[in-house]
């Protein structure tokens, strides 16, 4: 937004005897719907990470936008701001750097895929992850099921471990965007996560942070994932990816289904098991569909003289010819892992159908939530989790299940917790309502 546009706007916002702005009139400003200027959102952000702005002024703030909404101008302003609140990664030399970027959805371990397979054609993917989310498991805490495996190297080991390995999963430093770290606790209690503007400038101040050429966005919708309905994807899929054009990152983005859970296995240590099968050229079809899908849209977008086809069809060879594997471990040794596939899951227990019917719904959230239930996720932010425990799903929307049938394993030691997560998954399931559509794995 250009300031000087804003100058009648900015003199209201300022203490005129003190030369500051004020952060209440700001506030009512946009409350009222005006649009903020960038001197006020900048004002806001660095006066927040800094505390000097206190959490109950920035949560009305973040309340404001929730009800008003910004524009791209505003979303631009915002992120840049939060950017500009702490470090950026040093770029690695001539190497292109780039990331896949998923909004979270039940069963998705693309990350550990995606992260090799492209280190493997010589890009460099400093990919910065988080934990999990509602009921989505988080990139580290699958990870850390890998014993050793460390999740909070430095500025300088990433730098490193890019120019050796060529890809590193970890958290995000406390130096990059530390405005968003602090504002998305203030979101998480104020009941302003769900916002368009905050979840897109939250997003991309980190990606831009990363210093990438190039970013895929997986953007999930359906019961599995944050967005219900492809609608309220697509929305968001727009702002995230105009926000990255803007930002100077050629970025691209699939909407994905997330009606039912991506793969068989959910939960830490079951989600690491399946990704090593498909790095290994096996494991589900979904699982390695979107996987290719993802990284062959990136590469393509960047580099458009390979036909996507053919760029497909690499990647595919990578997963079957081993290399992404060995990448996979390479990265897995540089950041102190042991991977001895002794992942330790708990006692096995099948959860049988007792009816006859066609699966043509599921409630994923009534599944993740079993799977935090049994200790696999945090029901408070800091609470430690049991790696161990898990889901094996078997049976498939669309698929006509016989009394008898296993409808998934369930890997659990307490008898008490695997009757709670064993209600919670039978009441996930929904036979004959309606005719049964699969929806596409992905759209545009
Ligand atoms: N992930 C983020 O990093 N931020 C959000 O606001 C939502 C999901």
């Amino acid at each position: 937004m250009d300031a000087s546009k804003n100058s009648e706007e900015i003199l209201v916002l300022m203490d005129t005897t003190n030369h500051r702005m004020i952060p209440a009139n700001v506030i009512a400003n946009k409350r009222d719907g005006q649009p903020l200027s960038r001197e006020a959102i900048r004002f806001m952000i660095d006066g927040f990470t800094s505390g000097e702005i206190p959490d109950y002024q920035m949560s009305a703030l973040a309340m404001a936008i929730f009800f008003r909404g910004m524009s791209e101008a505003e979303i631009l302003d915002l992120t840049q701001a939060m950017v500009a609140s702490g470090d950026v990664l040093k770029p690695t030399g001539s190497a292109v750097r780039v990331d896949k970027h998923s909004t979270g959805g039940l069963g998705d371990k693309t990350s550990l895929i995606i992260a090799p397979l492209l280190a493997c054609l010589g890009y460099h993917v400093p990919m910065l992850s988080g934990r999990g989310l509602g009921i989505t498991g988080g990139t580290l805490d699958k990870l850390e099921a890998i014993p050793g495996f460390r999740t909070n190297l430095e500025e300088r080991e990433i730098d490193e471990q890019l120019r050796n390995v060529g890809c590193v999963i970890t958290g995000t430093t406390s130096r990059l965007a530390p405005a968003d770290r602090k504002l998305y606790a203030l979101r998480d209690v104020t009941a302003t996560v769900p916002s368009i503007p905050l979840i897109t400038a939250s997003i991309m101040s980190k990606k831009i942070a990363e210093s990438l050429n190039g970013l895929v966005l997986d953007v999930k919708y359906g019961s599995g994932s944050f967005q219900s309905s492809i609608s309220q994807a697509r929305v968001l899929a727009k702002a995230l990816t105009r926000i990255g054009q803007l930002s100077g990152i050629t970025t691209t983005a699939l909407l994905t289904d997330m009606t039912q859970p991506l793969g068989s296995m959910i939960g830490n240590a079951c989600e690491v098991v399946e990704a090593l099968e498909v790095l290994q050229g096996k494991g589900p079809q979904r699982v390695r569909d979107l996987s290719v899908e993802l990284a062959a849209r990136l590469i393509y977008s960047l580099d458009p003289k390979h036909t996507i086809d053919n760029i497909r069809a690499r990647l595919t060879g990578l997963l079957n010819n081993g290399e992404a594997f060995e990448k996979f471990s390479s990265m897995v040794r540089s950041q102190g892992g042991v991977l001895n596939n002794q992942f330790n899951l708990e006692k096995t227990r099948v959860i049988l159908a007792t009816s006859q019917g066609i699966l043509t719904g599921l409630d994923c959230q009534k599944i993740g939530y079993a799977v935090i239930a049994m200790g696999g996720g945090r029901k408070r932010a800091g609470e430690s989790i049991n790696h161990h425990v898990g889901i094996r799903w078997l049976t498939p929307l669309g698929m006509v299940v016989h009394p008898g049938d296993a409808i998934c394993e369930v890997f659990c030691n307490s008898d008490s917790l695997f009757e709670d997560a064993k209600a919670l998954i039978v009441a996930s399931l929904e036979f004959d309502k309606g005719t049964f559509k699969f929806p596409p794995l992905w759209t545009e």
